[in-house]
């Protein structure tokens, strides 16, 4: 975020003469309020100044000057981030329903066409219908045990590609891009069936500038004056980008009516449409499919590169996951997602990746629709709650040896008390969960069960987290493989 915030301080030097008298005479605090703390902010820009990238980082030490609870304002918007399991509880059960809308951003009108996407609908009965369908539709068991051929059939592909120079030596390869491909393949190929492939390449090029431009915080979300100018072309950018993906699933969702098959969620919502046109409308549907290829490719992905890249740091916890596999799956067959509630230690690793590494480190923003409380402090509507779950899932007062990786503190399986909470809680907490640890239980679980890892030289494998929403990696992974035997029995198939 930082680039942007350095060209907003020049723009708002610009601009200061003319709104500051409006800005003096519209903020007036108002007196009876008990507001959480706060650090000392300047006008028009509040705290924006402040927010050096990672935001998690810079946040986690607001809370250690200010408590638990505290509030910022970026821009004109006021902010308030939570940080302790006790008030992470307070807000998603006895104030779960007052919290469970979202604060509006410019790039929802567009990507989410007029904030009907199910990730940032107000809460109400669109939305609940919404994830109504999509727990029947995409994420119940039978369901994902029915397209679960088309994520094996996905994993088997990486794993030739793997093979290709690894058969006999270790060989070097760049693990993030791959791990992209097949999460953007999965995910793709559950929406649309096998006819996605022809301008794939040039869409998934698409998805990246959109994700580009969501990441960029707009200075005109939080400076309402820089809104109507459209500083830095901002909108306009919105509006192409989002035109040429909506042609894109246009294009799609045509093809699938022409053409009627009955087993990708596209078919499925085309039957819908036949029964109630008015509701299930190509907007809808078309909303549906970006939520999904925004919320579900990048954050798995970033999962499995994490989760690798601890690996290759740990040896020894490698080696058990290994006999694990060996133990209960053996060398003759692959695994496959009827075997994963089986590998606890496997699952282990996944938790503690997704601990250390959340891919929603602040949750998504909620917002509360009327005056609330929370940890006895007032926070009025419309305020911009953050959850900092990385911090959470950091803090000493929680976790022995915070920061070190040790699968082993989940052998027990169930984690008590609301400190890990990956995918969120409450009625908006993530709808994917299940298929996200599907998809990386089962690639992981391949990945070490067919080959080899060691990292490309003596030197740990550095962690260091880059800008972006889902905290991805600074350096993009890569490692050293080699096949083992049981890619000769899958190559000779
Ligand atoms: C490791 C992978 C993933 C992580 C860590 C993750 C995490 C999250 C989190 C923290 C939220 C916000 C919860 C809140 O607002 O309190 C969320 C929301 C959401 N996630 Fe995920 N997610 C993952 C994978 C997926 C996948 C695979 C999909 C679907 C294909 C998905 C779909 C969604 C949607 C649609 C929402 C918005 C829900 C709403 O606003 O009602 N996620 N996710
Ligand atoms: C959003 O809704 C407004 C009116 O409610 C309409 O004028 C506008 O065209 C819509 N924008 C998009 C991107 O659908
Ligand atoms: C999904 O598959 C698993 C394992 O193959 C099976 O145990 C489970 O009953 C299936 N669930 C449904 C709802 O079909
Ligand atoms: C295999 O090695 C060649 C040459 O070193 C390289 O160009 C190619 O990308 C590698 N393939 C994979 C799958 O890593
Ligand atoms: C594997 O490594 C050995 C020794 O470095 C070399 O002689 C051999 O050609 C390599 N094999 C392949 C298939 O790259
Ligand atoms: C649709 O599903 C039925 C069984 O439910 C199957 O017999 C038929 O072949 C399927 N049609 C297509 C086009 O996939």
């Amino acid at each position: 975020m930082e680039p942007s915030f350095q060209s907003l301080s020049c723009a708002v030097a610009l601009f200061l003469s003319i709104t500051a008298l409006y800005y003096y005479l519209s903020s007036k605090p108002n007196p009876h309020r008990n507001l959480p703390p706060t650090p000392p902010s300047l006008p028009i820009i509040g705290h924006l100044h402040l927010l050096k990238p990672p935001l998690h980082r810079t946040l986690h030490r607001f809370s250690q000057a200010l408590g638990p609870v505290f509030s910022l304002r970026f821009g004109s918007r006021p902010v308030v981030v939570v940080s302790s399991p006790p008030l992470v509880e307070e807000c998603f059960t006895r104030n779960d329903v007052v919290l469970a809308n979202r604060p509006k951003f410019l790039s929802g009108k567009y990507f989410s066409y007029n904030y009907t996407g199910i990730a940032t609908a107000p809460y109400g009965d669109h939305w609940r219908n919404l994830r109504r369908l999509m727990s029947l539709e995409i994420f119940s068991a039978s369901r994902l045990n029915d397209s679960s051929p088309i994520r094996q059939a996905q994993v088997e592909l990486l794993l030739l590609d793997l093979c290709r120079n690894s058969s006999v030596n270790f060989s070097r390869v760049e693990l993030k891009s791959k791990l992209s491909e097949l999460s953007f393949n999965v995910i793709m190929r559950m929406i649309a069936g096998e006819r996605c492939s022809e301008e794939a390449g040039e869409f998934r090029g698409l998805v990246s500038e959109a994700f580009e431009l969501c990441d960029a915080a707009n200075p005109g979300d939080f400076v309402p004056v820089l809104r109507w100018v459209d500083f830095g072309g901002y909108e306009k950018n919105l509006k192409r980008i989002h035109g040429r993906l909506d042609a894109f699933f246009q294009h799609l969702i045509d093809e699938h009516r022409r053409d009627r098959g009955n087993d990708s969620m596209i078919d499925h919502l085309l039957s819908l449409q036949e029964s109630q046109p008015e509701y299930y409308t190509d907007e809808i549907i078309k909303g549906l499919i970006l939520a999904l290829i925004f919320a579900g490719t990048d954050t798995s992905a970033v999962t499995m590169e994490w989760a690798m890249a601890l690996l290759v740091n740990h040896p020894e916890v490698l080696k058990k996951a290994r006999a694990e596999l060996d133990a209960y799956v053996g060398q003759d067959r692959l695994v496959d997602e009827s075997d994963l509630s089986k590998l606890n230690y496997l699952q282990a690793i996944i938790l503690e990746t997704l601990r250390l590494f959340p891919a929603a480190p602040l949750l998504v923003p909620h917002m509360p629709s009327s005056d609330c409380t929370i940890g006895g402090f007032d926070v009025p509507r419309d305020t911009i709650l953050l959850v900092n779950t990385w911090a959470i899932h950091r803090d000493p007062e929680l976790w022995d040896n915070p920061t070190s990786f040790n699968p082993e503190r989940f052998k027990d399986g169930e984690v008590e008390g609301h400190k890990l909470m990956p995918f969120g809680m409450g009625r908006r907490a993530c709808p994917g969960s299940s298929l996200a640890q599907r998809v990386v239980g089962l690639v992981l679980g391949s990945l070490i069960q067919c080959f080899e890892w060691e990292r490309v030289s003596e030197e740990a494998v550095d962690l260091s987290e880059g800008k972006g929403l889902t905290m991805p990696k600074l350096e993009p992974l890569e490692a050293m493989c080699k096949a083992r035997a049981i890619m000769r029995k899958v190559l000779s198939k």
